[in-house]
């Protein structure tokens, strides 16, 4: 018998250092703030109860970003998706305290879940900050930033929404900036790489390390 087909994921699933109190974050709010993996398209607007922009982010890791992001534009609304459960509890704990109506969380692969979940045409914007690199070239098929994955992005977005990504990898960088030019539906907001949006917080890791004379790169695109 042949082996079942198991798709390359761009993440390994890390056992073993969920703490308790990320996990009880996560066991107590994700009722309150997450949304269940589902084979069904959802209505955004219904999942945050109200008519507002709507952003996308996907692999939030600890989401200090999400919730910074998300408590400067009370006007937008976030959905976070990330596999990994210490930051699911992370960004869940991060509402909580700060009180946050404009976030909700799916924790599942993004790939099935935009492919499943997200209406096409539904989104206003991407953002996808500091993608695993995967710099051996073997692994290379493991990142996530691929054309057909770039032309499933673009198919949720709605017109006139933008991609956003940030990697401190040069080499992903040009490979985001080759694969996202590349999508007939996606239009360059800059002349290659784009300057940090505003919108997009200076981490203390990325400070450190633009000290240190280490880059990150922006790139930015539109839906035509
Ligand atoms: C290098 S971390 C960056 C985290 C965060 N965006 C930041 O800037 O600190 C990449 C994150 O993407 C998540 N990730 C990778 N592939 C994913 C996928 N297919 N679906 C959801 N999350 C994913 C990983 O679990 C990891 O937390």
């Amino acid at each position: 018998m042949s082996a079942p087909h198991r798709p390359i994921r761009s993440y390994v699933l890390r056992q073993g250092r969920v703490t308790d109190a990320q996990r009880r974050a996560r066991d107590e709010l994700l009722p309150r703030f997450g949304v269940p993996f589902s084979r069904g398209l959802l209505d955004l607007n219904r999942v945050f109860g109200r008519s507002a922009p709507k952003i996308l982010e996907i692999g939030f890791g600890m989401g200090e970003t999400t919730a910074d992001i998300a408590s400067r534009h009370p006007g937008t609304d976030y959905l976070g998706v990330e596999v990994h459960t210490p930051g699911v509890g992370g960004l869940l704990k991060r509402i909580a305290e700060l009180g946050l109506a404009n976030v909700r969380v799916i924790q599942h692969d993004a790939v099935e879940v935009i492919e499943q979940m997200i209406p096409p045409a539904s989104l206003d914007g991407v953002h996808v900050y500091f993608p695993d690199p995967w710099p051996k070239k073997r692994h290379h098929k493991r990142r996530l930033i691929q054309p057909a994955f770039v032309a499933l992005l673009a198919s949720r977005m709605k017109r006139g929404a933008y991609v956003h990504m940030a990697t401190d990898w040069e080499d992903y960088a040009r490979w985001i900036l080759e694969t996202l030019s590349g999508e007939p539906l996606l239009v360059n907001t800059a002349a290659a790489f784009a300057p940090r949006p505003e919108h997009r917080p200076l981490t203390k890791f990325e400070n450190r390390g633009l000290k240190l004379g280490h880059g990150v790169w922006d790139v930015v695109f539109r839906r035509a």
